[in-house]
């Protein structure tokens, strides 16, 4: 686990940690859902999915202190074993915007690389700004700009790809948390060859 401290509303300090979820899937279904409905218009996760996600998928949690306060999750690409694809990400709303968004998709995208994957996708509405500053700023780049379409509204999804390419510097944390020390790799560590098939 790597861990480090930011500050929030009062001045009050937190030891922040991202880790990846290990825990019997039943305990974290709840809060996989809870930030997801704190997050998206409508519900990504049913308990089944979000369970299915727990045990056979990847879902990396972000804490402050003892509390979740924000979730990715990914799934393998079927056609590109050595690709995964990030499903969700979210940060419960209270502490957005201070940099944690960022510096926790850094912290994932070094442990996914130092698991032997080579690349990380996302489909984001093109509307969602934020979110899309947030991957390009930590390495991601633009691969489709019109890549769906949701059938209901139209709105359209951008797909962004981050090479994870052993040895890359993933880019200074965030300068907005700069004051606070911020402990863990940020550097990929060596990814081993990874077995396709
Ligand atoms: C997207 C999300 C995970 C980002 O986490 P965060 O902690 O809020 O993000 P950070 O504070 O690290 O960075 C926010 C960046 O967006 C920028 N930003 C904020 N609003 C913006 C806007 N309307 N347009 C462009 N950039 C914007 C900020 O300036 C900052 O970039 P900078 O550091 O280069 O200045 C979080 O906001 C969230 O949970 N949003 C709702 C769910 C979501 O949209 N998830 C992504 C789709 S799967």
């Amino acid at each position: 686990m790597s861990s480090f401290e930011a500050e929030s509303f009062g001045g009050q300090r937190y030891a922040m940690s991202v880790e990846e979820a290990r825990q019997r899937p039943e305990d974290l279904v709840r809060t996989l859902i809870d930030i997801d409905l704190q997050t998206f218009a409508e519900p990504t996760f049913s308990p089944y999915l979000a369970a299915a996600l727990l045990v056979h998928g990847a879902v990396y949690l972000l804490r402050a202190q003892d509390a979740v306060i924000g979730t990715c999750v990914f799934a393998r690409d079927w056609e590109r074993p050595s690709e995964v694809v990030m499903l969700t990400m979210g940060i419960r709303p209270g502490w957005r915007g201070r940099g944690l968004g960022q510096d926790f998709l850094r912290q994932v995208l070094t442990r996914l690389a130092a698991k032997g994957l080579r690349s990380c996708t996302v489909l984001v509405g093109d509307v969602n700004k934020r979110a899309i500053r947030v991957y390009q700023d930590v390495g991601f780049e633009i691969a489709d700009d019109d890549a769906m379409r949701d059938p209901r509204s139209g709105e359209r999804y951008v797909r962004l790809r981050c090479v994870l390419n052993s040895g890359t510097p993933l880019t200074a944390l965030n300068s907005r948390i700069r004051d606070v020390p911020v402990a863990g790799p940020i550097y990929a560590d060596p990814a081993p060859d990874f077995e396709q098939g």
